[in-house]
């Protein structure tokens, strides 16, 4: 049995802004099902939904300043969660990362820094819970620091830091050094410097015994320039100890057929009854209630990654087809506006609603025909495998791990059983245009439609091979 910390600023039902949430609070349940030793370590932020019983272990003392450490359980698992409670930094309402008009709370550096000091404290055993790991698994940038301190320790143990998104780094002024502490010996360019300034995410991609990502596409391309965003090069290098392991999904929460949040649970023997959530959906956004036009969705952060100004573009000319959109969604006000506007305009096709809806994200799941990832890029990706489980026909680039979890609907892979959903390569509106035609064609004959639902349906995502994946890198080390 090994023993594993595992290190996120994030993890669902506690806190969440996004996919690492969702993978940081079933991985770990997956990893304890395999028999292993594993504790969380998250943030004590105001916003917590704790619903177990919390209990103080006791206080650390890191820069001059006394940290509590509290302990309580992930909800439905024995994953036990140690939450860093530092008042000043994390008791404070809303998002971990910004503050109610969007922008990154001003002490981020210090806040995260703290964070992973205490994970280092923990680490090291010097918290005195009598528990010392033998595998620090860390997740994106707020963690980056732990692999760098841990580097500086007598024989401290293995280390992997997993990257969700390159595209968010946790670069701060170089004053950042002075105000956190941070030792001589890691501030230099193959260290933690990058264009003169503190690279949080370099102290996981340097210093960490192995690095995964999660899809093996997006392991390639993060070895480039156009994802890479100037560590390509420092990747490239440590691609010995380089891979990608694909996300799982949560299979209990996101079940169909027990889904608590659905109007009419449904299975793909019984796909007839998915009907009733279309109808949830129509009826929730206020558009004409109509089975048979073609229900499309879209839920996610507002933001370049996810191909939104695509969409954007596509809109007008989707509505000279009968087809319905809606989408779920917060970020960038720009888009936000667009989108509004483009609903004002098409009241009887386009509706939106801004702001996160967990419940509702579920609704839209089941209820649509389609489901829209027109992604720039995507780490790994959620909601094209939530989709597929719902029998929601995925359309999506072909990038990351879209590209590796949704086979694209054409004659061959029909005839194989393995079509389920819609792949485009181009990054235009063209290509994405196209896409959504093809999909009109498929669901005018509804055998070939219901043969690529059952196929979605019947897909694997299930975390099990993935954390034996997982497990399997943790013993190599
Ligand atoms: P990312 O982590 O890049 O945002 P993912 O596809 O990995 O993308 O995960 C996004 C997760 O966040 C999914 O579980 C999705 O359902 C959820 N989500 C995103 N935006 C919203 C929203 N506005 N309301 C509810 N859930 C949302
Ligand atoms: C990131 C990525 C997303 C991925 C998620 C969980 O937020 O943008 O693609 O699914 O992390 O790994």
């Amino acid at each position: 049995m090994k023993k594993i910390l595992f290190v996120s600023s994030e993890v669902h039902p506690l806190i969440k802004t996004g996919g690492l949430a969702d993978v940081c609070g079933s991985l770990p349940k997956a990893i304890a099902e395999l028999s292993q030793d594993i504790k969380l370590i998250l943030p004590r932020y105001q916003a917590l939904k704790i619903t177990e019983e919390i209990r103080f272990l006791c206080t650390v003392r890191v820069d001059n300043r006394n940290v509590n450490i509290l302990e309580t359980r992930l909800p439905d698992s024995q994953v036990t969660v140690l939450l860093v409670d530092y008042p000043s930094y994390f008791n404070f309402p809303g998002n971990p990362y910004v503050d109610e008009l969007g922008e990154p709370w001003p002490n981020n550096a210090e806040r995260f820094g703290l964070f992973c000091r205490i994970a280092v404290e923990v680490a090291m055993d010097r918290a005195h819970l009598d528990w010392q790991p033998d595998i620090v698994h860390c997740n994106d940038w707020q963690t980056g620091l732990v692999p760098a301190l841990l580097s500086l320790e007598y024989e401290p143990p293995k280390t992997v830091f997993t990257i969700h998104n390159m595209a968010y780094q946790g670069l701060f002024p170089k004053t950042a050094v002075y105000d956190l502490n941070i030792p001589g010996r890691l501030w230099h360019i193959a260290g933690l410097e990058f264009f003169d300034m503190l690279s949080f995410i370099k102290g996981g991609l340097v210093y960490a015994d192995f690095i995964t990502t999660v899809s093996p596409s997006y392991a390639l391309e993060i070895q480039t320039a156009e994802f890479g965003y100037g560590l390509e090069g420092l990747l490239a290098a440590r691609n010995a100890s380089l891979g990608g392991i694909i996300n799982g999904i949560d299979n209990e929460h996101w079940n169909p057929e027990t889904d608590p949040y659905i109007a009419q649970t449904f299975t793909s023997k019984n796909l007839t009854k998915k009907r009733l959530n279309k109808t949830q959906v129509q009826e929730y956004f206020a558009l004409p209630v109509n089975e048979k036009i073609l229900l499309f969705s879209l839920i996610g952060r507002l933001v370049e990654q996810k191909g939104i100004d695509l969409l954007v573009e596509c809109l007008p000319e989707m509505m000279t087809m009968n087809l319905q959109f809606v989408l779920l969604g917060s970020g960038d006000k720009a888009y936000e506006k667009q989108l509004q506007a483009l609903a004002k305009q098409y009241p009887e096709q386009i509706a939106i609603k801004l702001g996160y809806d967990e419940a509702l994200a579920h609704v839209i799941e089941a209820g649509s025909d389609v489901f829209l990832m027109p992604s720039k890029f995507e780490p790994c990706g959620l909601n094209q495998m939530y989709s597929q489980r719902y029998g929601t026909i995925p359309i999506v680039r072909k990038t990351g791990g879209l590209a590796d979890t949704v086979t694209d609907t054409l004659p061959e892979t029909l005839a194989l059983g393995t079509a389920s959903g819609l792949v485009f390569t181009e990054a235009s509106a063209g290509a994405l245009l196209e896409a959504i035609k093809r999909a009109l064609i498929l669901y005018s004959v509804p055998s070939t439609w219901k043969k690529m639902q059952v196929n979605a349906m019947s897909k694997d995502f299930s975390w099990q091979r993935s954390a034996e994946q997982y497990l399997a890198l943790y013993d190599n080390l």
